[in-house]
């Protein structure tokens, strides 16, 4: 068995739907396998032309690889179901979508509730609520709903009754600073977002071959708390780079990225492929800076932010050389 893991270093929204659908193109994957969260996610896809959003179904299903839903996440089955006819419309095939049958259930109840969240500034669709009673061990799964019945798998039987070669690409939700136990709690999200989470899935370490780290040259955020400078410059990354939520529409807050804090990502989650998106956006704006040890470096060009970066991670012990593929990306649909 092997696994790949793709991870978000940042506040989410890193574009890792992007790198996913490109590792399933090249990739010779068996399955995809969403690991954590639930429709909080918003993953925006670029296939043939056409732009899908999704939340619960992985990337996978758009290239006719089995597309699971795992134990680690929480789903709602009506959100879900929407999901599907949508994609059935597109004209996708969506014979391969699975869930796995111990996955923990969105009731209507956790909605309501997470609707009227104040503090946190949720996106309001159940998850945190769901993960409560999952851990309370008061709540439903996946197997307890009659109408998910067609969907469901067995996690084990499939990664390890199976008689052909299983490799898994295992697709995370959110990012390290929005992890439960990492990120900046209590303006996290309930679950964990780190490449360990994937593990909890039925896949097990010694399969783990490339864990793909997501990140954007600059840094976004959606929730309560204050996190944009007060600097006009953020207003424009906010334009040009489309930072609107996919899941909510809801303006996301910018700053620079923090150098510190994406080596501390990548230690982490034991990061041996970097992307580092958007860099047109930096390009257009022709503004280039970062955060190091909290100060801000400015820089005159892309190619000196970039050189800077790879020098940072190169002092920090044996980063740079456990980091097999490095990307700065500034291109949309593909990755290079
Ligand atoms: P929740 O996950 O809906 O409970 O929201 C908790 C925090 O995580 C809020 O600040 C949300 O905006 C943020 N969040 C949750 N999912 C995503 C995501 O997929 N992208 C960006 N932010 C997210
Ligand atoms: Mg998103």
């Amino acid at each position: 068995m092997i696994a790949d893991i793709v991870v978000g270093l940042q506040h989410g929204d890193e574009a890792k739907g992007k790198v996913t659908h490109h590792l399933c193109s090249e990739g010779d994957y068996t399955h995809v396998l969403r690991f954590n969260g639930g429709g909080n996610a918003g993953h925006t896809i670029y296939h043939d032309g056409q732009r899908f959003v999704t939340h619960y179904i992985p990337a996978g299903v758009f290239y006719g690889i089995k597309s699971i839903i795992g134990n680690g996440c929480v789903l709602n089955p009506q959100h879900f179901f929407e999901e599907l006819q949508e994609l059935n419309n597109a004209g996708i095939d969506t014979s391969l979508i699975k869930i796995a049958k111990n996955c923990h259930i969105i009731t209507n109840d956790h909605l309501e509730e997470d609707g009227k969240d104040q503090e946190i500034g949720t996106t309001k669709k159940g998850t945190g609520p769901a993960y409560r009673n999952k851990y309370n061990r008061t709540g439903l799964r996946a197997k307890d709903a009659l109408e998910l019945k067609p969907f469901l798998i067995d996690l084990y039987e499939e990664f390890f009754n199976n008689e052909d070669d299983v490799r898994v690409l295992c697709e995370g939700a959110q990012g390290f600073e929005l992890d439960i136990d990492w990120g900046d709690y209590p303006y996290v999200t309930s679950s964990h977002c780190t490449s360990a989470s994937a593990l909890l899935n039925s896949i097990p370490a010694h399969a783990v071959r490339n864990v793909w780290g997501v990140g954007k040259v600059y840094d976004t955020y959606v929730g309560k708390k204050h996190f944009e400078p007060d600097d006009k410059v953020f207003e424009k990354i906010r334009d040009i780079g489309e930072e609107y939520g996919a899941t909510t529409g809801r303006p996301r807050q910018c700053d620079w990225l923090d150098v510190d804090r994406l080596i501390k990502s990548i230690n982490i989650n034991g990061i041996t492929h970097l992307v580092l998106n958007k860099v047109d956006v930096l390009e257009k704006l022709n503004r280039f800076a970062v955060y190091d040890s909290q100060k801000i470096h400015n820089f005159d060009d892309c190619d000196d932010m970039c050189a800077y970066i790879m020098g940072r991670l190169d002092d920090d012990g044996d980063l740079l050389q456990d980091l097999k593929e490095i990307y700065f990306s500034g291109n949309k649909n593909n990755i290079n």
